[in-house]
């Protein structure tokens, strides 16, 4: 039903094939578990992540409706706004952002290096602010900006993460949902950094639909559970609308939020533990952000049993441009 209902809507085909689901044959080994890798960090543009699946929705509206200009924000070090400021590059398309300073720093390899640092190749054009605090009202303040001045601004919500944007990640659950089938293996759980939430919500509704018992858990990296449970399940709710369905029965929210500490932006040293491991023993490159706090958590879920039997597939959704950023964290 999912399937044939996302099949309506525009997409341009960035991706080519699926990213493959591979085995962490080391570190599994090490663990005494078996940990599966969905590469969403090897998707084909700019150093990888997962915003190229939402991107492929959004920028295929983008140039429906005549855009010229990519609009959108995030943090200095944002994944998501390297991704669509390479995109716009790609398609011909102007890009601006806002960019924030989460955690305050003045340490000139997140001021400059890393994912900052690309944004000046693509051409982005850049405006620091304060805060992000009221992010759509920002958004659509630039826009109207930008259109007194004869431009046709598209805004692409911070990560990505509106119901368009999300059908990106229905469809990466519909395509992990085939390859699990294929290793004739019964997981235990997909587990996943959970922050805008467009990730989170449509690749759990899809495995909803597809793979009912599959538990999907979302380690958030910026907000409690209380704060990130109704984004997940909004976001669900309307990307369903979007598709004309209804959310499965077994649609389920789970969320693990004690991995994100000090706050978004700062890894802790369950964060830096898991990247080094994984770095350590399969030449995986995690980041500090997003997937070390999700790796951590998944790494103390198997010391504390919080899953059930069988294997455990870590989606990883890219990052690894901001190592640079926050060399002075590893030093
Ligand atoms: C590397 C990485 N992983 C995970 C996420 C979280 O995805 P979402 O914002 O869809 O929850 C992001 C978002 O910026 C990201 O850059």
């Amino acid at each position: 039903m999912i399937k044939q209902q996302l099949a309506r809507f525009n997409r341009l085909e960035l991706l080519g094939n699926p990213t493959a689901l591979e085995k962490l044959e080391r570190l599994s080994a090490w663990l005494g578990r078996d940990v599966y890798v969905k590469r969403d960090d090897t998707t084909p543009l700019a150093l990888g992540g997962n915003k190229l699946r939402k991107l492929e929705y959004l920028a295929a509206d983008a140039l429906a409706t005549g855009a010229d200009t990519l609009v959108t924000a995030g943090a200095i070090q944002s994944n998501h706004v390297r991704q669509t400021a390479a995109l716009a590059a790609k398609l011909g398309l102007g890009c601006v952002a806002l960019l924030e300073n989460p955690i305050g720093t003045s340490d000139s390899n997140y001021l400059a290096n890393g994912n900052r640092l690309l944004l000046d190749l693509f051409d982005a054009k850049v405006e620091l602010v304060d805060n992000l605090d009221s992010a759509d009202d920002q958004l659509h303040a630039l826009a109207e900006r930008l259109r007194s001045n004869g431009k046709k601004p598209y805004l692409v919500p911070i990560g990505g993460s509106n119901a368009l944007g999300a059908l990106g990640y229905v469809r990466a659950g519909l395509e992990l949902a085939g390859q699990i089938e294929d290793t004739g293996l019964k997981f235990a759980a997909v587990v996943l950094a959970s922050g805008s939430a467009g990730t989170h919500s449509g690749l759990a509704l899809a495995l909803s639909e597809v793979l009912p018992e599959l538990p999907v858990v979302g380690v958030t990296v910026s907000r409690s559970d209380e704060a990130q449970r109704p984004k997940v399940q909004g976001l669900a709710e309307r990307t369903a609308e979007l598709l004309g369905v209804s959310l499965p029965a077994s649609f389920k929210v789970e969320l693990w939020d004690e991995y994100f500490a000090p706050r978004y932006g700062e890894p802790n040293a369950g964060t830096l533990a898991a990247i080094k491991l994984v770095a350590s023993h399969e030449g995986l490159l995690l980041d500090p952000v997003y997937t070390g706090k999700a790796m951590a958590g998944l790494l103390d879920g198997i010391g504390r049993n919080r899953f059930d039997d069988g294997p455990i597939i870590f989606l990883h959704t890219g990052g690894a441009p901001a190592l640079f950023a926050y060399a002075n964290t590893f030093a």
